[in-house]
């Protein structure tokens, strides 16, 4: 049995597609708060959990052997917690293997909110001697539109990354090579894998990509952090939420995303998504 947090997520629904064509369906679980989301899934077993729940996430674990933990989708100490109840509770279940979705090259004391909780994760996952295989993801291509907001219709790109470059990959690349991970069980016992595209790219290169791809007359401005700031702070978002995207653009500025590797195509066996051609589908 394989299960899935996070299972009604983009990536978990891109790995689940894949899944599906690899393994018997009936032998994956989707570990979810709400089963309606999985109703594109009709072979799959659907189990109802949330990561604030400990006992709701033990009882959803039951019988599973491998389990993919996709990463909180919250901030700070709560996500470190949510973490580390779907860790307690794999290991209270019997689990044998852990392959869990972290952030890029985490040097000792990243920035990044993120990564900060994801290296608690990691450290908490091996404290627990459950075999793993760690998905050191950079950014997502698909977040790009997040980024650059109405750079999509006049191009011009407001953000405070400084030239620090990002080494973006397709979620769906990763959704397809966590798949083929899940399939083949032990041979990625106790590894850990850095997951990015081809190249990494300042938002300046971006600009210029939105340039010759999209014929945008585009450009980017390094704006004050304090500047972002308050534009977060003017969308109403928590505190919190604030914060973890400040800790993102200053990460980035400071190259925590810049590692460029190649694991990624040996886990696809196939050439990775190019970044320009990401621009261009836009
Ligand atoms: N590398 C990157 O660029 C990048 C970008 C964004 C996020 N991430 C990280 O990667 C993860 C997966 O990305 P994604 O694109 O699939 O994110 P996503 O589409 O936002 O999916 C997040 C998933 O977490 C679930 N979730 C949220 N709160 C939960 C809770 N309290 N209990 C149980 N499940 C909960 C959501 O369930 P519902 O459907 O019920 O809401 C959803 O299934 C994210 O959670 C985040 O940690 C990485």
């Amino acid at each position: 049995m394989i299960a899935i947090t996070g299972a009604s997520g983009h990536l978990g629904k891109a790995t689940i597609g894949f899944l599906i064509n690899k393994i018997d369906p009936a032998n994956i679980i989707a570990v979810v708060r709400d089963p309606e989301k999985m109703k594109d899934f009709p072979g799959i077993q659907v189990r109802v959990a949330d990561y604030d729940d400990a006992a709701s996430l033990r009882d959803a674990l039951s019988g599973v052997k491998t389990l993919l933990q996709i990463s909180s989708a919250s901030y700070g100490d709560h996500a470190t917690q949510q973490e580390k109840n779907v860790v307690d509770a794999a290991s209270g279940a019997g689990v044998q293997h852990i392959v869990y979705t972290s952030t890029v090259n985490p040097g000792s004391q990243p920035i990044f909110f993120g990564s900060q909780t994801n290296q608690h994760t990691e450290n908490a996952i091996r404290a627990s001697g459950i075999t793993y295989t760690f998905f050191r993801n950079s950014m997502y291509m698909e977040t790009i539109p997040q980024f650059i907001g109405s750079a999509m219709e006049d191009g011009q790109i407001f953000y405070p990354a400084g030239e620090g470059k990002v080494s973006f990959v397709a979620r769906t690349d990763i959704a397809e090579a966590l798949a083929n991970v899940l399939a083949a069980g032990e041979k990625h016992a106790n590894a850990a894998y850095d997951i990015t595209g081809t190249g990494a790219y300042s938002f300046s290169d971006i600009a210029t990509l939105l340039a010759s791809e999209k014929g945008l007359p585009a450009s980017y401005t390094d704006i004050p952090a304090s500047a972002f700031r308050d534009e977060l702070v003017k969308l109403e978002m928590p505190p919190i939420a604030v914060d973890f995207y400040i800790s993102m653009a200053d990460s980035v500025k400071a190259g925590e995303f810049a590692h460029v590797d190649g694991a990624l195509e040996g886990l696809l066996q196939r050439k990775r998504v190019v970044l320009k051609d990401y621009v261009r589908s836009l």
